[in-house]
């Protein structure tokens, strides 16, 4: 097969921090390429190089496309030969519709005035191919990130694409939608275009992928044929030794309710008329970890946002008990003095503050916990801010690192920090795991257990289902805004998830 193209000896230098140590790839016409590896690794800086986001000149080495050498200026200049990436972080503008985002710059034109009806039915079209029913004039700040991250590859397919970059284009999709589109790559493959896909999710890397590249620590492991592709295998050249097991080992201790919601409902922040949540009731008992499985659009995330101080919807209505007793959590500030912290599925938005450092995002909703009399004591959230990056082992220079150029994963590395440093009694998780690599979870699911043996709970929102079964002691089922199935986790299943899911959507 013919090779498509050739990174040779790529080094990329930021200040303090060496991300690319002369990495190789290889990549050939038509195949599914994926590169793995730790957060941090250097998978994105990798591709921010092949795609001009960092022109020539800003790194060493060389890049080789169809036999010729390519010295990309910017992105335009890459996506002119083709070559088209999708970064890990969305990048749609929120309150421009659909079929807007989609021809963003790259309108279709009759006389130099822009024909927005071509540009409907085209985005038509094309949302058909990715699966999407959406109306093209739907602004894109009313859909979910999953359906977000279809409107880019929807997007992608509007120019003329050779070689496809996906950088995570799967994190925050459900098993689902992620099949869908790991089938859209395989028909992109058979039309003969190229892809290169970044993913955590190893085993869907090994049911799509032509050949595997390992990246550590900013150099080239090893590039993996297809019949050499184990998970196992892969999991070992990431971190550089064996994982023995998935999920940390805990022996629950379980006491009294300490969180409960009853008749929970939320209507839809612009539309009120529109149920999102709809009558909910669930527990959290003292050292528990319990979840809440669902499809994508099932309401969870609202039904978190919206307990968290109705960070999310109108038209509120239902009680929250803590131990016991009625608790005002109408506002932000309130949930908290509470005793309930959320971490968002959507760091970008919610999470960071990423102008600024490791340091002040840690710190952020817990001042006084770093202060005396009043006043800030430097040293004191110097010590603190470290204290949680070895915890949570991000990956960065220092704590003066801004957390806008740390890697995804280290990025939610940061706001799980903050909202432990706030030492909550309820600690909500949404999508706590999205984006970081198997070891990382590792040490994300041993924060959790180390926090529930001390008395703590955790709700954890989470489409990955092996995750709520590996690491909850009971799980919520929720479907359209209701609740639809309630099990222990030692009593639940894959399957069983799933059919509560369907029998509530046959009624
Ligand atoms: N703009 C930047 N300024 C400084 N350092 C950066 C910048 N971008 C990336 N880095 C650093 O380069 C290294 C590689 O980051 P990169 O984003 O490529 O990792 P990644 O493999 O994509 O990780 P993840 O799986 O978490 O997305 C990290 O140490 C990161 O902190
Ligand atoms: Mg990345």
């Amino acid at each position: 097969m013919d090779t498509i193209l050739e990174m040779r000896n790529i080094t990329k230098t930021f200040p303090g921090v060496k991300a690319l140590n002369n990495v190789n790839l290889n990549v050939r016409k038509g195949e599914i390429h994926a590169l793995v590896g730790e957060n941090g690794a250097g998978k994105s800086t990798l591709m921010k190089v092949l795609s001009g986001v960092y022109p020539h000149g800003s790194y060493e080495g060389e890049i080789f496309y169809k036999g010729e050498e390519q010295r990309f200026r910017d992105i335009s200049d890459s996506e002119k030969k083709g070559i088209i990436i999708i970064h890990q972080e969305l990048a749609l503008v929120p309150l421009l519709s659909i079929a807007e985002n989609i021809f963003l710059g790259n309108e279709p034109a009759k006389f130099g005035i822009i024909d927005w009806h071509v540009a409907e039915t085209r985005t038509r079209e094309l949302l058909a191919k990715v699966g999407l029913k959406e109306d093209p004039l739907t602004l894109v700040t009313n859909l979910g990130v999953g359906k977000q991250q279809l409107v880019e590859i929807a997007k992608a397919l509007s120019k003329e694409v050779e070689l496809l970059i996906l950088d995570e284009p799967t994190a925050s999709l459900n098993e689902k939608d992620s099949d869908a589109l790991l089938e859209l790559l395989l028909e992109f493959k058979a039309q003969g275009i190229s892809s290169i896909l970044i993913s955590h999710k190893l085993n869907e890397v090994g049911k799509v992928a032509d050949r595997i590249t390992v990246l550590r620590d900013g150099a080239t492991i090893e590039t993996l044929d297809k019949q050499d592709i184990s998970e196992d295998k892969i999991v070992t050249l990431m971190v550089g030794r064996q994982l023995a097991d998935r999920y940390p080992q805990r022996v629950p201790n379980i006491g009294e309710v300490v969180f409960e919601v009853k008749d929970w409902v939320v209507h839809h922040h612009l539309h009120s008329d529109r149920t999102v949540v709809n009558g909910i009731g669930m527990n959290v008992r003292k050292g528990e970890v319990v979840g809440i499985a669902g499809l994508m659009g099932a309401g969870r995330t609202e039904f978190a946002m919206s307990v968290f101080g109705r960070a999310y919807g109108s038209k509120i209505s239902g009680e929250v008990f803590i131990k016991g007793k009625k608790a005002d959590v109408s506002t932000i500030g309130r949930a908290i003095d509470n005793g309930i912290a959320y971490v968002t599925e959507d760091r970008k938005t919610y999470g960071l503050n990423l102008i600024d450092h490791i340091k002040h995002n840690t710190t952020i909703v817990n001042l006084e916990g770093v202060s005396s009399n009043g006043v800030l004591d430097d040293m004191t959230e110097l010590k603190v801010a470290n204290e949680y990056r070895t915890k949570t082992n991000i990956r960065s220079s220092s704590i003066y690192q801004k957390t806008g150029n740390l890697s995804g994963g280290n990025q939610q590395k940061v706001v799980l920090s903050k909202w432990l440093f706030a030492n909550p009694d309820l600690l909500i998780l949404d999508e706590p795991t999205r984006g970081i690599d198997v070891g990382a979870k590792y040490e994300i699911y041993s924060i959790i257990n180390q926090l529930v043996a001390t008395g703590k709970s955790v709700l954890v929102i989470s489409s990955e289902m092996p995750e709520l079964l590996g690491i909850c002691d009971r799980i919520y089922v929720m479907n359209q805004g209701k609740l639809v199935g309630e099990m222990a986790a030692s009593e639940a299943s894959q399957e069983k998830i799933m059919r509560a899911i369907i029998r509530a959507e046959g009624k």
